[in-house]
């Protein structure tokens, strides 16, 4: 008899721009693998908030001049999606760093993608950093977020590179990596909604991702 499906996971999002890795999760994993059950913004202006409803999922803004500090208003968000029954949270483009009152409530259940091939030029203005350096790959990272205290330094889950040997304009290098990005934060929640994901018992930092079919 076939195995029951699993129910899909319930994902929350935080987002602080357009949205447009929101915009592929919603056209790819949401209702399969995860569904998306609350996106949530630091600013009213951000474009993603209206994919959300458009999709018919719930939104909020938390903006920091509501609360009395970083800790408060992130401690609120974490309350928010805990309302939601949020089991995985998803940074697509949140600008703002999240502090121990948020990352304590979600251990090893909150994900980031940045937009560069970590640990190589974490932090804002990656892709100004990689012209400035003179790479010739540029990537991607999808990667845990810890409580840790670092900056884009949590274990690494996915990664996707492209060669762009002679680009110095860092729009055209972010519209080549946006159809990475598109690509591999979707495959990384679908791994992990499948529970294929896992720390490295003897290297807490090496995430394992299980196989597709294992063998019986
Ligand atoms: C993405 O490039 C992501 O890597 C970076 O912020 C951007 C967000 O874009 N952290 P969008 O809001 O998903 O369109």
């Amino acid at each position: 008899m076939a195995e029951p499906a699993a129910e899909p996971l319930r994902v929350g999002v935080l987002t602080s721009g357009a949205g447009t890795n929101l915009q592929a999760l919603l056209d790819t994993v949401h209702g399969e693998a995860a569904l998306i059950v609350a996106v949530a913004a630091d600013k009213p202006t951000a474009g993603a908030l209206a994919r959300a409803r458009n999709a018919g999922v719930e939104t909020a803004v938390f903006a920091i001049g509501e609360y009395p500090d970083r800790g408060a208003r992130d401690a609120a968000i974490a309350e928010w999606l805990i309302g939601h029954d949020v089991e995985l949270v998803v940074l697509a483009g949140y600008m703002a760093l999240l502090t121990s009152p948020f990352l304590s409530r979600f251990p090893d259940a909150v994900v980031n993608i940045h937009p560069s091939l970590l640990p190589a030029f974490p932090g804002v203005r990656a892709i100004e950093q990689a012209i400035d350096y003179g790479v010739k790959v540029f990537g991607v990272t999808v990667h845990f977020v810890l409580d840790d205290g670092g900056v884009d330094t949590g274990p690494i889950i996915a990664q996707g590179a492209i060669e762009l040997a002679d680009t110095t304009d860092p729009e055209t290098v972010h519209d080549a990596l946006r159809s990475v990005e598109h690509t591999l934060l979707p495959e990384a929640v679908r791994l992990i909604a499948r529970g294929a994901v896992s720390r490295d018992p003897d290297n807490p930092r090496r995430t394992v991702v299980a196989a597709d079919d294992p063998p019986a």
